[in-house]
């Protein structure tokens, strides 16, 4: 096959000369950056907007948002003060003290932000929760947790089964008219005080912790630490090649890692202008964001890409997106057409970034200055040694299949999955390699190349979706005797999510009943983990010890040889 290549441009890049940012990389240099290497008074919430307004930014436009009726810009004092604020009102109001765990579960508004500034500054860890979780999803996530406070919107409140929650204490509400059985966070944020006393931590202390899926059981909750600002800080220089004067689209929502680690930190360390963008995904809408705030730096995903590809060229001519001169892409396999595409009618190269909710930071990108090759996801980052490794650790030779493994120890690694020590180990040969369930090869010159998951994970529209989850729910349904759930390839999404279900005695097949089915796990989980296509069949192919096998179905679906079966039942 052949490789497209879209040469650097001469320009001047933060990373000008990757082999030499590798050869001289030192994560102690990189923490002289913060003032901690010194004190070791450490605080996510203080290097992101308190540390520019003691120097001298504080004039300097933090936040741009925009939704369909909302338009505000913030600026780093404005944000210091807001910070200030929050902190305050869950502080006193909620009780949080340092190493709670704090879950954020409301859209995208400039108040989320607020309120998750305002969590660290207290020293509490953040938990994001997407806002089409519903009440399963959100339940299992905050009895794992033991999270003691929630913070919400009167619309998404229902979804929270409180008495079912022995931890959570308070419920905290961003909205009009709270009734009183809540914090009211508007009101008690009109009477709270600007100023706060941050809670200094230490770089090993508690961050944020994000639920994501694997293949087997529930979501896990995988905990990053302080210090991972190091990788948020870093990458933002290499990376998204951050100046003084960008302004930066992460499109992603805080609820899935993207959305924090590069919608609030990595923007925010490096002091540019971030901007957020509420409500829903269009084409228009998403061309009018870039071309309002000048858009310079865009961070998006290939199933939005795709989209924006479907959705026609001439929608561009009406834009100016002359502002534009650094676009990147996260979360699935960015096709050398949407590269293609991209780079006529933008005339912008995509920069592919590899990396996952348990690195914390970018892992293998395309930097600026360096040569894309279409369809490769690049190079590890400076301070990170990536390796391709087979089950027992060996590392393979260039053009060799295995796993995309990290070497232990780079600052944004995870550094717990939450209660549940079994599995945090599972994820490291010998103690030396983080394995990341995905395969891919490395050719000649140290570019990778993702090959796909090795286990059963679904990458739908760029969220990471566990077979295992969807189909707990699904047997919860009446109907329901036994289910798998596989991703299926599609051209849009990357893949959709496809259920095979043996229905039980008594129930017959029906469009209906797929239809209420579908709504069952939409209602009851979330949207985006609801099956697309669900086929009905007398009996689900499953291992003697009565596990489903997928990789048969998988099989099935796609029309290939199903492999070994001699695990199978008859
Ligand atoms: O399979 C890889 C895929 O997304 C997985 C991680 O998902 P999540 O933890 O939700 O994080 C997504 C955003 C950081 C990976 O194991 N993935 C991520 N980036 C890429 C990718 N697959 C192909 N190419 C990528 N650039």
């Amino acid at each position: 096959m052949k490789v497209e290549i879209y040469e650097a441009l001469n320009e001047n890049y933060n990373l000008a000369n990757y082999d030499e940012a590798v050869k001289n990389h030192n994560w102690k240099d990189i923490e002289k950056n913060f003032s901690w290497s010194e004190t070791g008074k450490i605080n996510m919430a203080y290097e992101c907007i308190d540390r520019h307004v003691d120097n001298g930014k504080g004039d300097k436009i933090a936040l741009h948002y925009k939704d369909q009726d909302r338009q505000d810009s913030y600026t780093y004092k404005d944000m210091q003060v807001a910070s200030n604020k929050a902190a305050n009102v869950l502080k006193n109001n909620a009780a949080v003290e340092k190493g709670d765990r704090v879950f954020i579960f409301m859209p995208r508004k400039p108040e989320l932000y607020f309120a998750l500034l305002g969590t660290l500054k207290i020293g509490a860890i953040v938990g994001p929760l997407f806002e089409a979780f519903m009440e399963k999803a959100v339940k299992d996530r905050l009895e794992n947790s033991e999270a003691k406070v929630i913070i919400t919107t009167k619309d998404l409140v229902g979804r929270i089964p409180k008495d079912e929650l022995p931890h959570l204490e308070h419920i905290v509400i961003i909205d009009e008219d709270v009734p009183e059985e809540y914090v009211d966070f508007n009101t008690e944020y009109e009477k709270a005080n600007e100023t706060f006393d941050i809670e200094w931590l230490d770089k090993e202390d508690g961050l944020i912790l994000h639920y994501t899926s694997g293949s087997t059981g529930q979501p896990k909750g995988v905990l990053h630490v302080q210090e991972a600002m190091l990788v948020h800080y870093i990458s933002g220089q290499y990376v998204l090649d951050f100046k003084e004067d960008d302004v930066y689209w992460c499109s992603a929502d805080p609820g899935w890692v993207t959305g924090t680690s590069y919608g609030i930190f990595s923007p925010w360390l490096n002091g540019v202008t971030n901007c957020v963008a509420g409500g829903r995904f269009s084409p228009d809408g998403w061309y009018d964001f870039i071309q309002t705030f000048n858009v310079t730096v865009w961070y998006t995903a290939p199933t939005a890409l795709r989209m924006l590809m479907g959705a026609g060229d001439d929608i561009i001519e009406k834009y100016d997106l002359s502002s534009l001169r650094h676009v990147l892409s996260v979360g699935e396999p960015l096709n050398p057409e949407v590269i293609k595409w991209a780079h006529k009618v933008f005339n912008h190269r995509i920069h592919d970034t590899w990396w996952m909710t348990e690195t914390g930071g970018h892992m293998i990108v395309n930097y600026p200055s360096m040569d894309i090759r279409a369809g490769s996801m690049g190079k590890p980052l400076p301070g990170v040694e990536a390796a391709i490794v087979d089950d027992q650790g060996n590392e393979l030779p260039p053009n060799r299949m295995g796993n995309l493994a990290l070497k232990k120890g780079w600052p944004s690694m995870m550094r717990a999955v939450w209660n549940n020590k079994p599995k945090f180990d599972s994820y490291f040969i010998n103690d030396e390699w983080y394995v990341s369930g995905d395969s891919a090869y490395k050719d000649e010159d140290g570019y990778y190349w993702f090959q796909g998951r090795v286990d059963d994970v679904i990458m739908t529209a760029g969220e990471r979706v566990g077979p295992f989850e969807i189909e707990s729910k699904l047997v919860e349904h009446p109907a329901v005797a036994e289910a798998g759930v596989i991703g299926k390839p599609d051209p849009v999404r990357g893949e959709i999510i496809k259920a095979f279900i043996a229905l039980r005695e008594g129930y017959e097949e029906s469009d209906e009943l797929k239809e209420e089915i579908r709504k069952f796990v939409k209602e009851g989980l979330a949207g985006h983990a609801a099956p697309r296509e669900i086929d009905f069949k007398d009996k689900l192919p499953k291992t003697r010890s009565g596990k489903i096998m997928r990789r048969v179905l998988k099989a099935w679906e796609l029309d290939l040889p199903a492999g070994d079966l001699s695990t199978m039942e008859d």
